[in-house]
């Protein structure tokens, strides 16, 4: 059966759709050794030989969602050059070829999908779906009700507007709160750059919720296998 070259990869588990992309565009991939870069291009996985970095694809394997709860100091990739503790040495004897779903900076903790289906990945990354990613930001001093309004309308980061944020003061202590934001947008330590806008800086971050789909009493550094339930309460 033909499909689109660029699902086919996504299924292979390597990466999300979207990645796909960019990899046909980058010259990455070979159909039948020669290079592919047209993105509508059909082919039959069956039938043709398709080759990511000089290597043939592996057939898809079933999926597998993983909820991991990041320390501080992991850097949310698979491989790091710089030899910097990676996410997937917390995972233990799992052979499937699972992915980071979106990112959280080294010094972020909390919670982080892993996945090997670029489906279900590019429906939780894509912009369009607008999920919401909720975390509690510890930051100094205690921001106004005028400025915590001024991040729920939207302020300027880098040149554009962020979309709608929902923002619930957790606690106040001296120095510093602590303050639950949901937000769906995921541009680069968005919510560091939001509350530096308003003049608090976050001191420690933590993702907690994935839409309906909340980090609850994982340990630091554990994760869990999620099942299908569990994926479409990130979608509520
Ligand atoms: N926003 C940030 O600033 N950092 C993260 O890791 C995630 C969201």
């Amino acid at each position: 059966m033909q499909e689109r070259l660029q699902k086919i990869i996504a299924q292979a588990g390597i990466c999300s759709r979207r990645k796909a992309e960019e990899f046909i565009r980058q010259g990455k991939i070979k159909v039948d050794g020669k290079i592919v870069t047209d993105m509508g291009i059909m082919v039959d996985s069956k039938l043709q030989l398709i080759e990511f970095e000089g290597q043939p694809l592996q057939s898809p394997e079933e999926n597998v969602y993983i909820l991991l709860n990041k320390p501080k100091g992991y850097v949310t990739t698979m491989h790091d050059p710089q030899g910097r503790p990676i996410v997937s040495s917390l995972l233990n004897n799992i052979t499937a070829r699972v992915f980071p779903v979106g990112r959280l900076d080294l010094d972020t903790e909390g919670a982080l999908l892993l996945t090997n289906d670029g489906k279900t990945a590019d429906r939780i990354l894509h912009p369009r779906f607008e999920i919401n990613k909720t975390y509690i930001a510890k930051v100094t001093g205690h921001p106004s009700q005028k400025k915590l309004l001024l991040l729920e309308k939207g302020v300027e980061i880098e040149g554009r507007m962020t979309s709608p944020a929902q923002l619930r003061v957790i606690s106040t202590k001296a120095g510093s709160s602590e303050i639950e934001i949901t937000i769906h947008e995921g541009r680069k330590r968005q919510v560091r750059k939001m509350f530096d806008a308003i003049g608090h800086r976050v001191k420690e971050l933590k993702r907690v919720a994935y839409g309906g789909l909340k980090l609850g009493k994982l340990p630091l550094g554990k994760y869990r296998f999620l099942t299908i339930k569990d994926i479409d309460r990130i979608f509520i």
